[in-house]
């Protein structure tokens, strides 16, 4: 899909399809109203006549006679003007994707652009058509033999501005746009992948096709051998009683002078959550290929970082295995001794992120990095705190929370603060080790967030737990994408801080 930024204040631009708006009086939008001009006003008669009300999502297609500029206009109802905000303009484009893919058409014009929408500026309102049609353009990476359907004829989207400065912010909205779905793409395929496909060794060649394609990105990769040479006991026995081999992914981005301290981004990468020998139930367990969220996310961002020339420096860290039962996995109580010399009882084997990523997030610390965030599907119980909704944040700083909430917002990508502390650290005493991996299932999220902090400690770190919003079940079942716009817009804003 290509988008564009145009100059075109009174709708005159030749098009397959006009896309414009009607709020629930009635009222035009401002495209719609120049359109309306120049057809004699009938789309002004559509709301007296009874056949449109411009309830929010509606959407109505009309031929347009000689004379218009346009071939179509695509009347989508926008609601009440004084709630029309972040979510309806959203929905609002969402109907529209939804209807042009209906249409012959294979180019059109957005002049929502030109309306007032609540806390979003020029930017984000040309950012948030790049997001809506690209996403709407998204096809699962399926297995299905039959004819494939037809690729959408839909290639190219320009959104309306009322001069070049405004066309300029947002050209730049509809670039962070597309970079942004296009790591939302790159995630949501990896985590589609059945896990058969979807294994270490394939993510470690996704990562390095990243590197090939990026000359700003270096990716280094480590199998058992190197693990086992770095020390990573924690990550080595998750990996134990798999027959698959696992990979350190490591993805060094160069932005900013060797000087700068990189972010860096740490993912979770089990490609297969059975539980170990502690084994899931067998309900819903095909759900667990979506373990590597976490990574796929990490990966995702990168990849818009790289297109995005960001100039800062980031470090992508992943942690990727199976965690399967087998006669060489790792049992409840073995202990093990992780890369931070911590011993750690693991007491549940299905407790195997946390095992990961501490390792994980040790070995960040050789960057010497400004901020280690991790990114995982950790807990269940975060599923049962925030639902779908939310991605949990914690963290052991202040201001770095309220830095990933506020890009949460600005992205569309919610996330909420939970606690961590000593009192959650205590539910992972044990007698025979410095800590267990499992505390109980009260506050199970937060517990499992404690035992992390127990390994970032001084860096400021922050950790997202993604289990309910990295993936969807039911109908709908597939991998979101989330929180690659989160992290993002994250990395935009500290990108732009220097
Ligand atoms: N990958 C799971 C968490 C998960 C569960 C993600 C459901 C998405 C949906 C994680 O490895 C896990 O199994 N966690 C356990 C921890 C428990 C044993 C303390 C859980 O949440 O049940
Ligand atoms: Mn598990
Ligand atoms: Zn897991």
């Amino acid at each position: 899909m290509e988008f564009k930024a145009i100059v075109d204040a009174k709708a005159r631009a030749r098009a397959d399809c006009a896309v414009v708006g009607m709020y629930e009086r009635g009222d035009l939008s401002v495209g719609a109203g120049h359109i309306d001009s120049q057809i004699g006003g009938l789309i002004g008669k559509l709301h007296g006549s009874g056949d449109f009300a411009g309830k929010l999502g509606d959407t109505l297609l009309l031929p347009l006679p000689r004379g218009a500029a346009s071939a179509r206009v695509l009347l989508i109802g926008l609601g009440a003007r004084s709630g029309f905000g972040r979510k309806q303009y959203r929905k609002a484009l969402q109907a529209a994707a939804q209807a042009l893919g209906r249409t012959g058409a294979t180019d059109a014009v957005v002049y929502l652009t030109l309306e007032e929408v609540a806390d979003l500026d020029t930017l984000y309102r040309a950012r948030m058509v790049a997001e809506v049609f690209s996403v709407h353009a998204y096809k699962v990476p399926d297995l299905k033999t039959g004819t494939k359907p037809k690729a959408p004829r839909l290639t190219s989207v320009s959104v309306a501005t009322d001069d070049s400065r405004d066309a300029k912010t947002a050209a730049a909205g509809l670039h962070t746009g597309a970079a942004v779905s296009s790591g939302v793409s790159l995630a949501r395929d990896l985590a589609n992948l059945p896990p058969n496909v979807c294994t270490p060794t394939y993510l470690g060649k996704r990562a390095q096709a990243l590197a090939k394609q990026w000359p700003s990105i270096t990716t280094k990769l480590f199998d058992e051998r190197g693990i086992k040479a770095l020390k990573m006991g924690a990550f080595l026995a998750v990996t134990q009683g798999s027959v698959q081999p696992p990979r350190l992914i490591v993805c060094e981005y160069r932005g900013a002078k060797k000087s700068v301290p990189p972010i860096c981004l740490v993912g979770k990468g089990i490609t297969f959550d059975s539980g170990g020998i502690s084994l899931k139930d067998p309900p819903a367990m095909d759900e667990m290929k979506f373990d590597m969220s976490g990574a796929a996310s990490v990966l995702g961002t990168l990849r818009a970082v790289a297109e995005l020339r960001l100039p800062i420096n980031l470090v992508v860290v992943i942690a990727s295995c199976e965690n399967m039962p087998s006669g060489g996995a790792v049992k409840p109580a073995d202990i093990v001794t992780t890369l931070s010399g911590q011993t750690v009882e693991v007491l549940n084997t299905d407790a195997e992120g946390r095992l990961v990523l501490c390792d994980a997030i040790t070995y960040s610390r050789r960057f010497k990095p400004a901020t280690v965030v991790d990114v995982a599907t950790l807990t269940g119980a975060c599923i049962v705190a925030l639902g779908n909704h939310f991605s949990a944040v914690m963290s052991n700083d202040d201001g770095l929370t309220q830095e990933l909430l506020a890009a949460g917002v600005r992205a569309d990508d919610r996330a909420w603060s939970m606690p961590i502390g000593d009192e959650y650290v205590d539910q992972l005493k044990s007698n025979f080790a410095d800590i267990a991996n499992v505390g109980g299932r009260e506050g199970g999220a937060c517990t499992a967030a404690s035992f992390l902090w127990k390994f970032a400690k001084d860096l400021k770190w922050a950790h997202l737990d993604v289990a309910g919003t990295a993936w969807l079940g039911g109908a709908n079942k597939g991998s979101t994408g989330r929180p690659v716009p989160l992290l993002v817009d994250f990395l935009l804003h500290r990108a732009d801080a220097k």
